[in-house]
């Protein structure tokens, strides 16, 4: 389950770089990570708490021997002796390029080089690098420890050797890469994810439905369907018997018709943002983000099961997941057996949640 590497660094520990740092080391792969921020130690906690919760319920006893994780001091010790490096610095433009061109410049030769930018293009973020033929975008989804997908997407630089070896990294910790073929701004799922948004701002902004109401929209309804077959094979069976000709003739006439603004964006005043923010506090009611954390992830893991049962292989995400299970079974001696090699002071701080090394 370890995609060829045995240790990865990961630059940046907020939501998203504890959410890669809590895969790699459940995954049984060693980790230093590197924040120079204030918060990142509290971060790094909260994802691996979760993580951990979520890998239990998953896998139970059957889940690898969980690799070590530690808090370096700089970049460069981060990096050291690294197969695979996970950016997850904010996203600004002038710092990726920063951090990446430093990271490139201490990582050893051959490791590979991801950053989990949002939309940003790789071309772009490779430029000042030595080496960008090892750099490419590895895009996921939070929480990251739990969902599979990563928009993989290769700058103009970028060699095909790194790009296959990222994806077999990615898929050693039983995620599904997505490989793009072309690149482009914001890649495919945000750019989906974007569209509705703006859509359902205009909902608020015009007083049409409440955020809560938006979200009911969803999630008793097509969310229901997007979660298991995405829009193409849905809208196929909108066709009926006659499938996705069909269909298109049926309700191609609409896109002409005004039901959508989704080329145009509301203005976000203070009005819109004080809306939205009190509705969704509403809507959270006495639930804190914790809370709520552990209540999606308890979701995103029964919707995961329930497609592992469909058929005799399991559909979508839920195929994936019992491909995981396997892959896991026999690899790495399980949770219970001691780990070779590491004493057993070490062992009895990980199993409490504080990690050797960290701050
Ligand atoms: N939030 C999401 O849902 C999401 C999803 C997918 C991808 N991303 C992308 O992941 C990246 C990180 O986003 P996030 O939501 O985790 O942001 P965040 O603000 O939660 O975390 C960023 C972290 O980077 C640290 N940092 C700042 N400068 C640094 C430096 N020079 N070296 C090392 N660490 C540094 C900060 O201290 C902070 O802890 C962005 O590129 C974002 O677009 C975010």
């Amino acid at each position: 389950m370890t995609g060829g590497i045995e240790r990865a660094a990961c630059v940046g520990g907020g939501l998203i770089g504890s959410g890669w740092a809590a895969r790699f080391v459940l995954s049984g792969i060693d980790v230093s990570l590197y924040d120079p921020g204030p918060d990142a130690g509290p971060a790094v906690q909260a994802a691996m708490d979760n993580a951990e919760r979520a890998f239990d319920r998953m896998f139970g006893n059957a889940r690898p021997a969980a690799g070590a994780l530690s808090f370096a001091g700089s970049l460069a010790e981060a990096v050291e002796g690294a197969g695979f490096i996970q950016e997850s610095v904010p996203e600004r433009l002038d710092l990726k390029r920063r951090v990446l061109a430093g990271i490139d410049a201490a990582a050893p030769a051959g490791a590979i080089v991801a950053s989990s930018t949002s939309g940003l293009l790789p071309s772009v973020l490779q430029e000042p690098m030595q080496h960008p033929e090892r750099m490419l975008v590895g895009h996921p989804f939070n929480p990251v420890y739990l969902l599979p997908l990563v928009e993989v997407a290769a700058g103009r630089r970028t060699a095909p050797e790194a790009v296959e070896r990222a994806c077999a990294v990615y898929a050693g910790l039983g995620m599904k890469p997505l490989v793009l073929r072309k690149e482009i701004d914001a890649f495919i799922a945000d750019r989906l994810q974007e569209a509705l948004w703006r859509e359902a701002l205009w909902l608020v902004h015009d007083g049409v439905a409440t955020v809560g109401e938006i979200d009911d929209a969803i999630r008793y309804s097509f969310g229901l369907r997007w979660a298991q077959m995405g829009v193409f094979q849905t809208y196929r069976l909108a066709g009926g018997n006659a499938g996705m000709r069909h269909f298109m003739e049926q309700f191609g006439p609409c896109l002409a018709w005004p039901w959508t603004k989704l080329t145009d964006v509301p203005e976000l005043d203070e009005a819109l943002i004080d809306a939205i923010a009190e509705q969704s506090d509403r809507q959270a009611a006495a639930l804190s983000v914790r809370d709520l954390e552990r209540i999606r992830d308890d979701n995103l893991i029964a919707i995961m099961e329930a497609l592992e049962r469909c058929g005799e292989t399991g559909w979508g995400a839920g195929a994936l997941l019992a491909e995981a299970r396997e892959a896991m079974r026999g690899r790495r001696p399980p949770l219970t057996t001691p780990w070779p090699g590491r004493n057993g002071a070490d062992r009895r701080r990980r199993r409490s949640g504080r990690f050797p090394g960290s701050r």
